[in-house]
Parts: C-alpha cells; structure tokens; sequence
C-alpha cells in the first residue's frame, strides 16, 4: 500500500469513527464504539502495526496522521460522552421529581380522607375475619346512648361521656352519640345471633379540640353475639385483629377496666407502632398505645334487647379510628385531620 492511500484509509477511518462516535445513543453504546474505534482490534490499531514495515520518511508522516487521527477519535469521545451524560441527568432527574406546588389543576384527581382510608382498611380487615359492616345514627336517643347500655339515668358513669343534647322533645333525651355502642342495640334488636358486626363511624363529645381530643372523632365498634362466647375469644379476635392490621410485629395485651355496658371490661393496648415497643415519644416511654375499650357483653344489656343472658354470651370492642390513623402515620396532632390543609391531606 503506498503512503498516499495509507493516509487516506486513516483518515476515512477516522471519519467513520467520528461518525459513529455522533451516532451513539446512550452511554452504554458509546463505550462499545470507543472499543470498537480505538481498542486492540480496531482498524486504527491495525494500521499502526503497518507502520513498521515503511521507511523512516513514510512513518513519520504516517505516523503523525495516525496521532492526529487518534485524537480526534477522543475528543469526538469526550464530547459526546458530555452530552450524553447530561442527557442521562437530566432523564434522571425528570423520573425522580416531586412536584411541591400547590395545583388548582382541576383535571388532578382527589382521593379519600385519611380517616376514610383508615375506616375502609378496617372494615376490610373485619370482614376477612367473617364480620358484617353495621351502621346507625349520629342523633340518638338516651335509651340507645345510654339506658340500654347498662347506663340508667343519674348513674355516675354518665360522666365517661360529655353529652351534646340536641334540642328535640323532653330535655336531656336526645343527643349526639357520645360512642358507637348503640349500635349494638340497634343490631341485637334488628337480628337474632350469632351476630359478627363492626359498626364505624362518628361520634361527638363535650370537649374542646387539642393535639389529643377533637369534639367530632371516629370510632369503630365490635359486637359477637353466640352460644359460649368466652373472654379468650375476645382476646384472641383482638389479637388475631391486631398482626392482620398492624402485622407481625405488633401485639396485644388486655388491662382491666370498667364499662357499664360489659363485664368483666379491659383497655385494649397494642405495641407501639413507632418504636415496636421499645419506649418513645408516642408512647410515652411504656412500650404499650392504648387504642381502645372492650369486653363481655353485660347481663342487663342483653335483657335489654329480651335476648336471655343464661342462653346468650357475648363481647364487644370500640376504639378510635383518628388516633390509629395519627399512630400509623406517626401524626402528632389530632387537629390536622380536621383542618384540611391540602399539603397535610396529600400526603396520604
Ligand atoms: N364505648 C366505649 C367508649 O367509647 C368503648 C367500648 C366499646 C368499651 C365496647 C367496651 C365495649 O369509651
């Protein structure tokens, strides 16, 4: 081969390097090109080898050429590897971008509340567990409230509840219900057991909203009505309840207590969700978050529905669905569910 076509093959050599190198699409392709331009196999590295074969004079031009050729091949590199790299950042950067403004944008679309969720999450849970969803009213009567819970006027444990009355009939006789146990009356008057029900929904109470209460708040109620209902089905629906809502590492445990409507009564407490009860801020260093009441279904409640207390047992359960929303999602203050601040609701 004569010097003349030695330079012209090097040169559209590189050319077709180049052309290559501009063509590269993505990273990874360029770098299979740079081996395949300028690696052991390459034409270039071909051609160098040639170059002993020529004289002193043909070589050194030659040999300039091939210099020449190589650094174009790597600066055609280098700039498209810059290119490509900011390609690549900027891809990046679209895919993982969160967008922060507060939209009006009505084409958006909305979801459920936190304590909508919460609910629905529960009731699943429930209804799994082979109970049946029950509902009743806001605006209750004392009998439904109260008398037939075990709660006969003047009795002290009407304390429990600061009643909201409504202005309706005689005084003090209808209310807001200040818990959702009076659906339990209403279904044991409504079915004849077994019963399985779960009751959500919202209740209202004498108080002024802080961090910890709100006077409107959501609760979901348990009743099992059956032959030879005995505590420790309580306490392991309860627990059985617990690991498929909250998972495996999550417990129960049961403390004494007192409710008219259920004897004997316990507090139900669960784990601590943020620390797995190791001791923190949610719970106050013990390990233990109080989510709510429960136990066996009293004697006078059942005669109050003419089902026989020495034919039928029972339990019932109610807690909190907004402290388990807040627990869950590690939410230090109760208000915000009410507030409806978008940038707090959009979190969920
Ligand atoms: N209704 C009770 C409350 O609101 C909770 C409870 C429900 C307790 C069922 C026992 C059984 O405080």
């Amino acid at each position: 081969m004569s010097d003349r076509d030695l330079i012209s093959e090097i040169e559209d050599t590189t050319r077709d390097g180049v052309a290559r190198i501009t063509a590269a699409r993505t990273l990874d392709e360029l770098r299979s090109v740079e081996i395949e331009v300028l690696g052991k196999k390459a034409r270039l590295t071909t051609v160098k080898k040639a170059l002993g074969a020529l004289g002193p004079d043909q070589r050194r031009v030659a040999g300039q050429t091939l210099n020449e050729a190589r650094r174009a091949l790597e600066a055609a590199l280098a700039d498209r590897r810059s290119e490509l790299d900011a390609l690549a950042r900027a891809e990046r950067l679209e895919q993982e971008r969160l967008d922060l403004t507060e939209s009006r944008d009505p084409a958006r679309r909305g979801h459920h509340h936190l304590v909508t969720q919460t609910r629905d999450r529960l009731e699943d849970v429930f209804v799994g567990m082979g109970f049946t969803v029950a509902e009743g009213p806001e605006v209750e009567t004392d009998f439904y409230n109260f008398e037939a819970l075990n709660i006969p006027a003047a009795h002290p444990a009407r304390g429990m509840w600061d009643t909201l009355y409504v202005d309706l009939g005689e005084p003090e006789t209808v209310l807001l219900r200040t818990h959702t146990s009076p659906v339990q009356i209403r279904v044991m008057q409504a079915a004849s057991p077994p019963i399985a029900v779960v009751a959500p929904g919202r209740v209202y109470r004498r108080d002024t909203a802080d961090a910890s209460h709100l006077p409107v708040f959501h609760q979901i109620e348990g009743l099992v009505v059956d032959r030879e209902v005995t505590f420790g089905d309580l306490a392991g629906t309860l627990e059985a309840f617990t690991t498929a809502y909250f998972g495996g590492a999550i417990h129960s445990r049961l403390r004494p207590s007192y409710f008219p409507f259920t004897e004997p009564s316990a507090e139900y407490d669960i784990n601590c969700i943020i620390c797995e009860g190791q001791g923190c801020r949610t719970c106050g260093q013990t390990g233990w978050l109080e989510l709510g009441g429960c136990g066996m279904v009293h004697p006078n409640v059942f005669r109050a529905v003419d089902l026989d207390p020495e034919e039928w047992t029972g339990f019932a359960f109610g807690f909190g669905i907004d402290r388990l929303a807040l627990m869950r999602h590690g939410v230090d203050d109760i208000r915000e569910l009410m507030i409806n601040d978008v940038r707090f609701l959009e979190q969920f």
